[in-house]
C-alpha cells in the first residue's frame, strides 16, 4: 500500500513538473512574441524581475524619424537624389518624412516646422537658395532637433545651427569646367565667345559653378563670357534661353557652359534647330553626369561633363545613425567627383546610375 502510494505520489509529482515545464514554455513563447511586436518601441525600462534576461538580450533599437525637406523635382539629378534618399532610409530602417517644396523656400520652411511639430529625431534640408535659413534653424535648435544640410550650401552667420553639410564642392566643379575649356582651346587663337546657362538664382550650385569657372579662366583675356542667364536647371528653360542667346548673337557663340545636363539637353535642341552642330560648331560643357548626357557625349554633341553625384542617401543615413549614437560628425562631407569627356564617355556610360 505504502509502495502504491509512493508510486502514485511520484507520478503526481512528475505530472505536475511536466505541466510546469509546458506552462513555462507557453509563457516563454508569449514573451518572445511581445518583444518582436514592440521591437521598434523606444526606451522600455526593464522591470526588476526580468532585468537580468534583458541585459543579456540584444538591446532594442528603435526606428529613428528623419524629416527631409527636398527642394523640388526640376531635373534628373534631383529625381535620382530623392530616390537615393528614399531607398537608403528604407534600407537603414529609418522612418522618412519627405516633403517636396517644388522650388519654394517658404514651403521648405513650412515643412521644417511640421517636422518639428511631429517630433522627428533629425531634420535634413536640401535648400533651394543660400540665404534666409537662420530663423527656422533656430526653431529646430530650440526643439532640440539636429539639422543636416544636404546638396546645397546655406549662408549662415552661426555655424552651430547645423551638424554637417553633405554634398558636392560646386566651386571645384566650376573650376574643372574652366580648366577643361582652357585645355580644349589651347590651340585656338583670338576671342572665344562663351554663353553660360546658370541654374536657379541664389542657389549655391549656380553661384559656385559660375565662380569656380571664372576663377579658372582667370587672366585669359581671350575667354569672354558674352551671355549669361538663369534657366532654372530645367530642360525647357535651357532651350528657351539658348534660343534667345543664338538670336541675339546671330549664332556667333563658340562655347556653351551649362550648369546642369537638363539645361544642356534643352540647349542642344535649340542649337540644332538654329542649324548648327552641337559639340562641333559650339563646344558644350555641362555638369551632373546623367546617362542621357553621356549618350550625347558619345554622339559628340556634348564635349565634357563634370560629375555631380546625387546618390547622397547612404551618407545621409549613416550620418543620422551616428548622430543618434551620440557620435560627432565632421562639419563637411564632400562627395568625390571628376570630369568625363568625349574620350571617356563610351567606357563609362554603363556605370551611370541615373
Ligand atoms: O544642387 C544640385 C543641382 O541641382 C544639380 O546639378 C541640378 O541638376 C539640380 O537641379
Amino acid at each position: 500500500m505504502r509502495r502504491t502510494l509512493e508510486i502514485r505520489y511520484g507520478k503526481a509529482v512528475g505530472l505536475a513538473m511536466l505541466m510546469l515545464v509546458l506552462v513555462a514554455g507557453i509563457i516563454g513563447c508569449k514573451t518572445d512574441e511581445t518583444e518582436k511586436i514592440s521591437g521598434n518601441v523606444v526606451n522600455q525600462t526593464p522591470s526588476s524581475s526580468n532585468r537580468n534576461d534583458e541585459e543579456e538580450a540584444e538591446p532594442l533599437r528603435r526606428s529613428f524619424k528623419l524629416g527631409f525637406s527636398q527642394l523640388g523635382s526640376e531635373s534628373d539629378w534631383r529625381l535620382a537624389n530623392t530616390k537615393s534618399i528614399r531607398e537608403a532610409a528604407n534600407e537603414a530602417g529609418i522612418q522618412l518624412f519627405l516633403e517636396n517644396a517644388e522650388q519654394s523656400q517658404e514651403k521648405q520652411i513650412e515643412a521644417v516646422r511640421s517636422f518639428i511639430d511631429q517630433g522627428v529625431d533629425v531634420i535634413a534640408i536640401a535648400p533651394v537658395v543660400e540665404t534666409g535659413w537662420e530663423p527656422i534653424l533656430r526653431e529646430a535648435r530650440t526643439a532640440g532637433i539636429p539639422v543636416l544640410i544636404l546638396d546645397r550650401k546655406m549662408e549662415l552667420s552661426d555655424q552651430s545651427l547645423y551638424v554637417t553639410f553633405i554634398g558636392s564642392d560646386f566651386y571645384e566643379e566650376g573650376r574643372m569646367a574652366g580648366r577643361y575649356l582652357l585645355d580644349k582651346m589651347r590651340d585656338r587663337s583670338g576671342e572665344i565667345r562663351i554663353a553660360e546657362l546658370r541654374g536657379t538664382e541664389g542657389a549655391s550650385p549656380s553661384i559656385d559653378r559660375g565662380g569656380g569657372f571664372r576663377e579658372a579662366l582667370g587672366e585669359f583675356k581671350e575667354m569672354n563670357i558674352i551671355a549669361s542667364e538663369s534657366a532654372d536647371f530645367t530642360q525647357s528653360r535651357g532651350k528657351e534661353v539658348m534660343k534667345s542667346f543664338l538670336e541675339t548673337h546671330k549664332g556667333a557663340i563658340d562655347v556653351l557652359y551649362s550648369h546642369n545636363d537638363d539645361m544642356a539637353l534643352g540647349a542642344i535642341e535649340a542649337v540644332e534647330e538654329y542649324g548648327l552642330q552641337p559639340g562641333k560648331d559650339i563646344i558644350i560643357i555641362s555638369v551632373d553626369g546623367t546617362r542621357q548626357a553621356f549618350e550625347m557625349m558619345i554622339e559628340g554633341k556634348i564635349n565634357a561633363v563634370v560629375e555631380c553625384n546625387p546618390m547622397l542617401g547612404p551618407n545621409v543615413m549613416q550620418a543620422v545613425l551616428e548622430l543618434m549614437e551620440g557620435r560627432t560628425l565632421p562639419k563637411r562631407i564632400i562627395t568625390p567627383e571628376r570630369i568625363y569627356t568625349e574620350v571617356t564617355a563610351e567606357r563609362e556610360v554603363s556605370n551611370r546610375k541615373y
